[in-house]
């Protein structure tokens, strides 16, 4: 049994038959509506989330399955303090697969040592992100073509943002990717990017104004400044609207820089941005569907079954 609570968990030709499945999928939909029937999704979130709950929701209703879950602590037994690893064994009498979101970094992990059935991370504290980033990948090979040979520019709380750890992570494996850190002093990447990086001797750049770098960028992922990781309300009212990406701003941006954003967006992108041809953060959301219902087949073992 498989689980995937990092994106390495999956090889890099893994992943890349992961990709070519979705895009299967988003081609040709009605292949697979009912591959999944009598399979049960559990979404056990015990933090806030939109997309990933309900494009996790939407993958499996695609794939003729059914869901059930919670959205949040409050609403299930954790409230009464029951542990992470007691309720995986509970809901594995229920469901065949489940995707867990949890504020504390590795509770995903200690579910999966007690699950007897596969577990997503659907993101954990401040630390992963795997299925933002398989739709990142996605977002990306479907704009440019390749995931070799580009350089992209991360913009925003690199300290907190959990996609974008994840997404380094993922993109140092592909040929030729540079990296521009952009981000505050006091939110730049933590030691352990950085040492990953200088070990593997990736090529990166670490600023501070967007407007220095903007115009050597293929793509930009901006992220929000992550308002419930701040322990000091000062702090983050002094760094929320460090960035934001207007339309002067994508004037001096090369013509086929794609903004990419994991969502939810605060103030770091202007709205008049959205009309913007390369501005591609809701296509990623779409994406973001396609690549969770390839990962349930793919973990579910029933990928091959619709080849
Ligand atoms: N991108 C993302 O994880 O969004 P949600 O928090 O809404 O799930």
């Amino acid at each position: 049994m498989r689980h995937l609570l990092s994106p390495l968990d999956l090889t890099i030709e893994e992943t890349n038959t992961l990709l070519d499945l979705a895009r299967d999928i988003s081609k040709n939909p009605e292949k697979y509506s009912h591959v999944c029937d009598g399979k049960r999704l559990a979404t056990l979130f015990y933090e806030p989330s939109t997309r990933t709950r309900l494009s996790f929701e939407a993958a499996m209703m695609n794939l003729g399955g059914t869901v059930l879950g919670f959205s949040s602590a409050n609403s299930s037994s954790a409230s009464k303090g029951e542990s992470v690893a007691d309720t995986i064994r509970v809901v594995s009498c229920y469901a065949n697969i489940c995707a867990m979101r949890h504020p504390k970094e590795g509770a995903p992990r200690v579910a999966a040592s007690k699950s007897a059935i596969p577990v997503i991370n659907a993101g954990d504290g401040g630390h992963q992100h795997p299925t933002q980033t398989l739709t990142d990948l996605m977002t990306i090979r479907e704009l440019r073509g390749s995931l070799n040979n580009f350089t992209i520019g991360l913009c925003g709380d690199l300290k907190f943002g959990r996609t974008v750890h994840s997404l380094i992570n993922e993109l140092i494996r592909y040929e030729n990717v540079k990296f521009v850190l952009i981000s505050p002093k006091e939110l730049r990447v933590p030691d352990y990017i950085i040492e990953t990086l200088d070990e593997k001797h990736i090529e990166y750049e670490v600023v501070e104004k967007l407007e220095d770098v903007i115009s050597k960028l293929d793509i930009l992922y901006m992220t929000r400044v992550q308002k419930e990781r701040f322990f000091n309300e000062d702090d983050y009212l002094r760094m929320k609207d460090f960035y934001i990406l207007n339309k002067a701003k994508m004037d001096m941006a090369k013509p086929d820089m794609y903004v990419l954003h994991p969502l939810p967006r605060v103030n770091e992108i202007s709205i008049e941005v959205d009309d913007d041809p390369r501005a591609s953060y809701f296509k990623q959301v779409q994406f973001g569907v396609y690549v969770r219902m390839a990962l349930i087949l793919t973990l579910l073992g029933l990928d091959k079954e619709v080849r």
